[in-house]
């Protein structure tokens, strides 16, 4: 099975010319970037600059960014076309935000905290598993930009983990064996694992499952990468519980501490993830409680990872 043998790069702090800063967190992944206000338009130095930080890092902090919800919209268009109806994956009545939001607060249309059997609550409790954002879409999300309004302190942290990290720590023998497998995606699978299963009969036909690759090239890097998530339910050809086990042996494998990193939040920190590359989880806080007000958008990747019937 996978070893981690891996020769581990330095970390370098990197400035740019457009006078942003680049300060890495983990010997692999994250890192902070200042410098740069995402409340005005930025030019196509800063926005060049933003991408080459997400190519190397995978994850980037960008503290003390007070956003409008319109504001964060214009920073997310630097980066791709939104994916719209993010908030519309299982339905569960009134918006609070745009449907160009995935409104991953506690909270509800009238600002109150979401009741503990509250339907959106218990399919938001999905995050809390390794995945990686809207995997169970034919083109699935590049970057994700979550938003910190209101934050939580000691638990509620997001964890990240290093999936190109994780693929060069394979042995040969299993990274021959990933080269060419194809998944099966659906937020069906990563909801049936927590029991949840109130599904509309329409839900169940949106949600069905979509096809991707297990190994990824990173388009401008060429880093190659595993593309895990909780939404996995299959591989192609393979009898499902030895699918299954092997996929579990892999996220064990890309989760381990050394290729991931832990973010605790602070007030108004923006964090951009690229899901091409990486796999988060929201850990365990006291939601029923306790206010937390993240805000996320996303843009959609060039196209899917396999040719597959259009949706
Ligand atoms: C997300 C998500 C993690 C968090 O926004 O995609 O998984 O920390 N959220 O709320
Ligand atoms: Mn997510």
């Amino acid at each position: 099975m996978p070893v981690c043998k891996k020769r581990i790069p330095q970390p370098v702090r990197r400035v740019f010319t457009c006078g942003m800063q680049i300060r890495p967190l983990t010997p692999h992944i994250g890192a902070v970037m200042t410098g740069i206000d995402a409340c005005r338009p930025l030019t196509a130095a800063e926005v060049q600059a933003v991408e080459a930080g997400m190519d190397e890092h995978a994850v980037l902090v960008l503290p003390s960014q007070d956003l409008t919800d319109e504001q964060q919209l214009a920073f997310t268009r630097n980066f791709g076309p939104l994916e719209e109806g993010a908030n519309s994956t299982v339905r569960t009545g009134e918006l609070r935000l745009a449907p160009t939001f995935a409104d991953v607060s506690n909270l509800d249309k009238s600002g109150a905290k979401l009741a503990r059997d509250n339907k959106r609550r218990m399919a938001a409790l999905g995050n809390r598993l390794w995945h990686s954002d809207a995997s169970f879409r034919a083109v699935p999300a590049r970057y994700s930009l979550l938003s910190g309004r209101i934050v939580t302190t000691d638990a509620g942290n997001t964890e990240f983990a290093d999936m190109r990290a994780a693929y060069d720590a394979l042995d040969a023998a299993t990274r021959a064996e990933v080269e060419e497998l194809v998944c099966e995606h659906s937020l069906i699978h990563s909801r049936q694992r927590l029991g949840f299963t109130e599904f509309l009969p329409d839900e169940r036909v949106s949600m069905k499952p979509v096809l991707q690759r297990l190994v990824r090239t990173h388009p401008v890097t060429g880093r190659k990468s595993l593309y895990l998530s909780a939404h996995i339910g299959a591989i192609v050809g393979w009898p499902r519980p030895e699918a299954m086990a092997f996929i579990r042996d892999l996220m064990e494998h890309a989760t381990q501490a050394a290729f991931v990193y832990v973010h605790r939040w602070t007030k108004h920190d923006l964090v951009i993830w690229d899901n091409r590359t990486t796999m988060h989880r929201v850990r365990r806080f006291d939601d029923l409680n306790i206010v937390r007000d993240m805000r996320r958008t996303t843009t959609r990747s060039d196209g899917p990872t396999v040719a597959q019937p259009a949706a």
